[in-house]
């Protein structure tokens, strides 16, 4: 099974697509935490990705179709995988649509977790993750067992640099004018599922999963 996550920055697309993946034994692939984990290695990459998440701007297409496509290629992905965080422009999304069309193949679902503006900042403000595993905390929400601490790993907890207040409101803009037509384009396909991401995560994850079987 093939799935896109969509939503705004802090929708819970990573919150979920993990439980998914974990669910149908399928990888998670996330593109925002391949760019973190090459920051955190000092990479070229990361280098050049991090000039652009730190304004809340996108990385360029250029830079992130190669590493996706290059990442669903791999064995792991044969059964399918949940793609959070891409495709996040048309563009990035006619060129998964033509690699998958060469393959035979197509995208199952968009499950789109719909979260209003208004919800997004405090979501974000609250958010703690853990650069070593990829996990995600909210201080009120979902607080880890021991502050500032991973449950999963026990590496140190940080809040993302690009989730300060001011940059979160330019990612607000940039999704709504890059990311958010891609809701249009995978309901033209008729694979387009949304789900009310304002529910606390378990009921958010009934939903999907009520849609996924
Ligand atoms: P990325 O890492 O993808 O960030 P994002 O889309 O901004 O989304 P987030 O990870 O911030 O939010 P999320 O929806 O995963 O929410 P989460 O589950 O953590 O990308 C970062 C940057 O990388 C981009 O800005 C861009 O520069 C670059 N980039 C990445 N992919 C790219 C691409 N394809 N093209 C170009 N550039 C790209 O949840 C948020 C918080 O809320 C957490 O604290 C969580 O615990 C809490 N929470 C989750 N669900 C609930 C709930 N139901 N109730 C209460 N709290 C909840
Ligand atoms: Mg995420």
């Amino acid at each position: 099974m093939k799935i896109i996550m969509l939503g705004a920055p802090g929708a819970g697309k990573g919150t979920q697509a993990k439980m998914i993946a974990e669910k149908f034994a399928i990888p998670h692939i996330s593109t925002g935490d391949i760019f973190r984990a090459n920051i955190k290695n000092g990479t070229e990459l990361g280098m050049e990705a991090k000039k652009y998440m730190d304004q809340g701007l996108l990385v360029p297409d250029e830079l992130t179709v190669k590493i996706l496509l290059d990442r669903v290629a791999q064995k792991d992905c044969t059964d399918g995988y949940v793609l959070d965080g891409f495709p996040r422009t048309i563009p990035q999304a006619q060129v998964l649509d033509k690699a998958l069309t060469e393959l035979g193949d197509h995208i199952d679902y968009a499950i789109n977790v719909d979260v209003p503006d208004e919800n997004i900042i405090n979501r974000m403000s609250g958010r703690r993750a853990c650069v070593t595993c990829g996990a995600t905390y909210h201080i009120e929400h979902i607080p880890p067992q021991k502050e500032g601490i991973c449950d999963k790993c026990n590496a140190e907890l940080i809040l993302r640099d690009d989730d300060k207040p001011e940059t979160v409101k330019n990612r607000l803009d940039v999704y709504h004018k890059q990311t958010q037509p891609l809701i249009e384009f995978y309901s033209e396909k008729e694979v387009l599922r949304t789900v009310d991401g304002t529910q606390d995560m378990q009921n958010v994850f009934a939903a999907i999963v009520e849609i996924l079987k």
